[in-house]
């Protein structure tokens, strides 16, 4: 970062913005396979908070794709930026009061690790959706696994590149052996446990 640079200060606080939001923000970062369930439940996630008077955006690793990170490949270090880029747009939503979806795989530790830090871990709230690798492959939505074992695309995760088990999550689903609808459900009262708006 350049040395040449200030950080210019809002008039409104983070208490005025919860207030005229009537939530305090959170992001919600999911991460897992390709095609554990990741985005459906992530939107899923964003109509309940709405549908309770919330304000939520989903930053969707496939849509963030197309624009934000369109720039990024698969490689290990493209990876990194694409978290990196997605953890400081979900904590400027966060600083504007929004509850921010994030839904990327994130395979790495270290990756998931620095989006917490750049989110703050008080409003980083970590999602493992754990459905095993047969059934994401078995699903294969998008035809990347088929591609992928016949070597038709490099550097696909749970294939030829890892993805590391987060050792402690603070919710995990299971798409495979649980509804979307009871996952969901899982997940929401998380996040209202999370805001202070449930009792543990
Ligand atoms: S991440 O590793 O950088 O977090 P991201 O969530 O953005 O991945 O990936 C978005 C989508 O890209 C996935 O849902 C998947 O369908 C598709 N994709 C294309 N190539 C790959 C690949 N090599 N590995 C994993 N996913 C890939």
């Amino acid at each position: 970062m350049s040395t040449n640079l200030r950080w210019h200060g809002s008039h409104l606080s983070l208490e005025d913005r919860c207030r005229l939001m009537r939530q305090r923000p959170l992001t919600v970062w999911f991460t897992g396979l390709s095609g554990a369930g990741k985005s459906t439940l992530a939107f899923a996630l964003e109509r309940r908070l709405v549908a309770d008077g919330g304000a939520a955006f989903v930053l969707d690793g496939d849509n963030v794709r197309h624009g934000l990170c369109s720039d990024l490949n698969f490689s290990a270090e493209a990876r990194s930026e694409n978290i990196r880029r997605v953890a400081e747009v979900a904590k400027l939503f966060n600083d504007a009061g929004l509850v921010s979806i994030c839904s990327l795989i994130s395979p790495l530790l270290r990756d998931r690790e620095l989006a917490r830090n750049i989110i703050g871990a008080g409003r980083y709230l970590e999602v493992y959706v754990s459905t095993p690798i047969a059934e994401c492959e078995r699903r294969d939505v998008k035809g990347l696994y088929a591609k992928a074992r016949a070597g038709a695309l490099k550097d696909f995760t749970g294939v030829d590149m890892s993805y590391e088990v987060p050792p402690r999550p603070d919710c995990q689903v299971d798409t495979s052996c649980m509804s979307i609808d009871a996952c969901a459900d899982v997940i929401f009262k998380a996040v209202l446990e999370r805001q202070g708006r449930l009792d543990a």
